[in-house]
C-alpha cells in the first residue's frame, strides 16, 4: 500500500488481469518526473510506465538506444515520487537485458528495489522468452512488447507497420501466445493492423494494450509528450492530440519575457514591502549617509 491509499484503490496486477475479465478498458500512459506523473496518477491512470522513450521526449536522444539503466532509474524514482495508485512499470533499457542472465535480473531488480517500480517492460517475443522468466522467478512481474519494437529500429529499418503480410501477422500471434505462456502479465501491441491486434487479444488470455494498433486491444497507451502535443513536429497516425503545449508553453513563456521587457513584471502586488513607518526611517537613513559621505 503506497501513501495511505486503501488497499482496494491501488491497481495491482490481479487487477489488471480482473479488468479483461470484465471487459473494462485499461487506461495506461507514459511519465519521467514527478510533477507529471502526479497528475496522471491523480487523472485515473491504472498504468503509469516509466517508458525509454525518455531518450527521445526528455533527453533529446535521436531514438532510445542510447538511454542507460542509471538514467532510466533516475526518472522511475522521480515518478514513483508521484504515484499512489496506478501500477508503476518502468522499462528495461537496451542492452540492460542482452548480455547476460546475471546483469538482466539484477537491471530488473533494481528497478523494483531503487526505483520503486513494481514491474517491468522489455522488448520482443521469442528471443526475449528466457530472460523473461528469468525476471519472473525474481517475482517481478513483467510486461511484454512485440508488434513495432523500438529497440529494434536498425533491424526493421525504420518505425514501419509490423504484422502486415500473413506470414508475419501468424508470426505475432505466436510471439503472444508464447509470452501468455511465458507468464508475463499483458502485451504491449505497437504498430500493427487493428485485425490482428484484434486477433491477439482474442487469442491471449492476459490483457494487450495498443499504441497503434487499433480499437480492440484491452487498453491503450500513448507517449504523455505526443498526446500533450510537446512536439508540432511528430505528428503519427495514431496519437490523438488532447492539447497543443508546444504552443501553449511557448506564449506563455514569450507573454513573461514581454512583461519583464515592458516593466510590467512583477507588479505591486507581487512584490514584498516594508512597514511605512520603517520604510521611510529607511529611506531617511541612506539620504542622510549619503549627505554626510
Ligand atoms: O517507451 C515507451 O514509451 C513505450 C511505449 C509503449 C509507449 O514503450
Amino acid at each position: 500500500m503506497r501513501g495511505g491509499l486503501s488497499s482496494s484503490e491501488k491497481i495491482t496486477i490481479p487487477k489488471i488481469a480482473e479488468k479483461k475479465r470484465k471487459s473494462e478498458k485499461i487506461t495506461m500512459l507514459t511519465a519521467y518526473d514527478y510533477p507529471m506523473a502526479r497528475i496522471i496518477d491523480q487523472a485515473g491512470a491504472d498504468i503509469i510506465l516509466i517508458g525509454d522513450s525518455l531518450a527521445n521526449v526528455m533527453l533529446g536522444y535521436p531514438n532510445t538506444l542510447p538511454v542507460t539503466m542509471e538514467e532510466m532509474l533516475h526518472h522511475t524514482k522521480a515518478v514513483a515520487r508521484g504515484c499512489q495508485r496506478a501500477l508503476l512499470v518502468a522499462d528495461m533499457p537496451y542492452l540492460s537485458y542482452h548480455i547476460d542472465i546475471k546483469e538482466t535480473i539484477r537491471n530488473a531488480g533494481r528497478f523494483i528495489k531503487e526505483g520503486g517500480a513494481e514491474a517491468v517492460k522489455v522488448e520482443g517475443g521469442k528471443k526475449r522468452a528466457e530472460v523473461i522468466s528469468r525476471i519472473l522467478d525474481l517475482e517481478i512481474p513483467v510486461m511484454g512488447h512485440i508488434g513495432l519494437t523500438p529497440q529494434s529500429i536498425h533491424q526493421m529499418g525504420g518505425y514501419r507497420l509490423q504484422g502486415s503480410t500473413l506470414d508475419q501477422s501468424l508470426t505475432l500471434v505466436e510471439e503472444a501466445r508464447l509470452l501468455e505462456k511465458t507468464g508475463v502479465f499483458s502485451i504491449v501491441l505497437e504498430k500493427i493492423p487493428e485485425e490482428l491486434a484484434q486477433i491477439i487479444t482474442q487469442e491471449v488470455s492476459i490483457p494487450t494494450i495498443g499504441i497503434g494498433a487499433g480499437r480492440f486491444c484491452d487498453g491503450q497507451v500513448l507517449v504523455v509528450h505526443d498526446m500533450l502535443g510537446f512536439f508540432e513536429e511528430f505528428q503519427p497516425k495514431f496519437v490523438r492530440r488532447y492539447a497543443n503545449l508546444q504552443q501553449e508553453i511557448g506564449n506563455a513563456i514569450r507573454q513573461f519575457f514581454s512583461d519583464i521587457r515592458e516593466g510590467k513584471y512583477p507588479s505591486e502586488k507581487e512584490s514584498y514591502h516594508l512597514p511605512p513607518e520603517i520604510a521611510s526611517a529607511l529611506k531617511d537613513k541612506v539620504t542622510k549617509d549619503n549627505g554626510d559621505n
